[in-house]
């Protein structure tokens, strides 16, 4: 059993949680703000659908390098422990694919490509369209999970000192 993670899920890793952040934060803070008069609108929302696909295509990756690949062993600790972080893990890896295969379907409902690649005008609101409430009730989740994952992350490093981080992390 290796003692980190291989380094091709340690890229994907840490490029999904770059991408995975700036598109939540992004999207609640400052996409979702900008009204649909601003002129600015179009070029965020092609921004944020690159991105949105960028994020599905390396999550697909992950999970077929993953299932090809030795991981390591669940770190030591009560049962509770192990399951809540299998379950989180589980959660990230299942809501991130979501938000994002609702953010295409968003796409195909409203007709984004044509609003933001071929000058077609803006609707009214996104809300008009069903998938916009799956992606906001998703983001949600996301949020938490994401919040959880990393204040147990920081647990780990911190308290408990059992070196996590470096399981994902280049090294011999
Ligand atoms: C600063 C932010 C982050 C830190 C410090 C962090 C840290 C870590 C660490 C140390 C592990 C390995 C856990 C273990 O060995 O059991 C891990 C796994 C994982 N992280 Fe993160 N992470 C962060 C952000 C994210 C984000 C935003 C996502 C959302 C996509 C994410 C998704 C995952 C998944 C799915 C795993 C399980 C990997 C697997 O077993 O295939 N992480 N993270
Ligand atoms: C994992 C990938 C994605 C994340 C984390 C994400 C995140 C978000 C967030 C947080 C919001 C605002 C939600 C709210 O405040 O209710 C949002 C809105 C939106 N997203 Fe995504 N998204 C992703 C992928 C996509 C994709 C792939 C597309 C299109 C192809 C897309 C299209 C949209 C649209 C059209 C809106 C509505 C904007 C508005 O109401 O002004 N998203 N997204």
């Amino acid at each position: 059993m290796p003692r980190r993670y291989p380094p091709a899920l340690v890229v994907l890793h840490w490029l999904a949680a770059f991408l995975v952040l700036g598109s939540l934060l992004g999207g609640t803070f400052n996409m979702a703000e900008v009204p649909y008069t601003d002129p600015g609108k179009v070029a965020t929302l092609r921004m944020h659908m690159i991105v949105g696909g960028l994020i599905l295509l390396v999550m697909l990756m992950r999970l077929v390098v993953r299932a090809r690949k030795a991981v390591p062993a669940a770190v030591p600790g009560p049962g509770w422990q192990v399951a809540a972080a299998r379950a989180v893990h589980l959660g990230l890896y299942a809501v991130t694919i979501g938000m994002a295969v609702s953010g295409v379907a968003l796409a195909l409902a409203s007709g984004l490509p044509g609003m933001v690649f071929g000058g077609a005008p803006l609707p009214e609101s996104f809300d008009l369209f069903a998938p916009r409430a799956v992606h906001g009730a998703l983001a949600s989740v996301l949020f938490v999970l994401v919040i959880v994952h990393v204040l147990a992350a920081f647990w780990h490093a911190g308290v408990k000192g059992d070196g996590i981080l470096s399981r994902m992390w280049f090294g011999r």
